[in-house]
């Protein structure tokens, strides 16, 4: 099961070099790959969405804490802890609504409580966890991907919304992980891709990683899923989340939850693909969960072209919550929790 797709890759020696991260914005038309030196670059990126996804957004704020450390150690004017502090808050607000940010920020920020050694084995130690961050999570997406792949049989036709592939992660794909896994046991007979507007990520992205990695799929506009499933021709619907509450309701891209009531009516199983790192036990249920507001730009255009008149009113939640009773399982690297969610999702993220 191999997968070439991965949305950043560091350059150079760690005291040289720099984050490179693919231009997502750009896909599926160009492959450009920016280069970051600095944390204002990586946090700048985080929010232009060069990067995004709830995993690849924690693997890159970890590597932008260890850039930010590296640069303030050539010239300390402040105390480390200062500056682990600023360099978290500038990093934690890119982007409210996926945890990992949070989770990968408070792994890195953990090393630095109490340091009063030599700064350049600080910054040592900061880049090897920023690697561990981004290694983990490839190899939990693949753990995560094959005990999602025995919920299927043969022959299945799985719906998907967003891309949640290796662009989205470390590296293979929470949701399209399970699908990926799912090609590669030759279970899948068909994938249909929602569109996903208005941000387009799987008209742009999932399709881009489908031909990359030669999985068969057919793209749809969001407004088709419901056709297909009255007839018959949707087995199952996956897709990846950007934060799990304690209770198991899911924040994940807007028209999620939409699915999900298709699903329930057309009983129709619905799983959500969810590494440990996305599951937020400190957030009693969705209520508490903050929603990104993005900008009306975005709904009155379908990539550069203009649909509606310019500077006309329009609203933009870039995520849903859908109630865990909506969900059939969550699939993690350490197991599959179904209802209740509670006691499943701890036992989960103790592992
Ligand atoms: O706004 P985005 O593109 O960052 O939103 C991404 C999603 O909603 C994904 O489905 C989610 O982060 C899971 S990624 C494995």
């Amino acid at each position: 099961m191999k997968s070439k797709v991965v949305p950043l890759r560091w350059e150079g020696s760690r005291w040289e070099g720099h984050l490179q991260m693919l231009d997502q914005r750009r896909l599926p038309h160009s492959e450009e790959w920016l280069e970051l030196g600095d944390v204002e670059d990586v946090a700048r990126a985080i929010e232009d969405m060069v990067i995004r996804g709830a995993p690849a957004i924690g693997i890159a704020a970890a590597y932008g804490f260890a850039i930010g450390m590296r640069n303030y150690s050539h010239d300390p004017m402040i105390g480390v802890e200062s500056q682990a502090a600023n360099l978290v808050e500038r990093l934690m607000n890119t982007r409210p609504t996926a945890v990992n940010l949070r989770w990968a920020l408070d792994r890195c920020r953990r090393l630095t409580k109490g340091f009063s050694g030599d700064l350049r084995e600080l910054v040592e130690v900061l880049f090897d966890e920023a690697e561990t961050i981004f290694a983990e999570d490839r190899e939990n997406n693949r753990r995560l991907a094959n005990k999602g792949a025995e919920l299927f049989g043969c022959h299945c036709r799985v719906l998907t919304h967003c891309n949640t592939g290796g662009l989205a992660t470390g590296g293979f794909g929470t949701a399209l992980g399970v699908v990926r896994a799912l090609a590669h046991q030759g279970k899948l007979e068909k994938l249909w891709i929602d569109e996903t507007r208005p941000y387009l990520q799987g008209a742009r992205l999932n399709t881009w990683e489908c031909l990359e990695d030669g999985i068969d799929a057919t793209l749809i506009t969001d407004n088709m899923a419901a056709h297909f499933m009255a007839q018959g021709k949707v087995d199952a619907v996956v897709v990846g989340t950007d934060r799990v509450a304690a209770n198991g309701d899911v924040a994940n891209k807007i028209g999620t939850y939409g699915l999900a009531v298709l699903c329930k009516y057309h009983d129709i199983p619905f799983y959500v693909a969810s590494p440990v790192s996305t599951i937020d036990l400190e957030t009693p249920s969705g209520e508490e969960i903050p929603i990104e507001e993005r900008s009306a730009g975005e709904v009155l255009r379908a990539g550069e072209c203009l649909i509606a008149p310019e500077g006309f009113d329009a609203a933009h939640p870039a995520f849903d919550v859908t109630p865990a009773h909506l969900v059939t399982a969550i699939i993690t690297e350490n197991g599959v929790v179904e209802a209740p969610y509670g006691e499943g999702l701890a036992e989960v993220v103790e592992g």
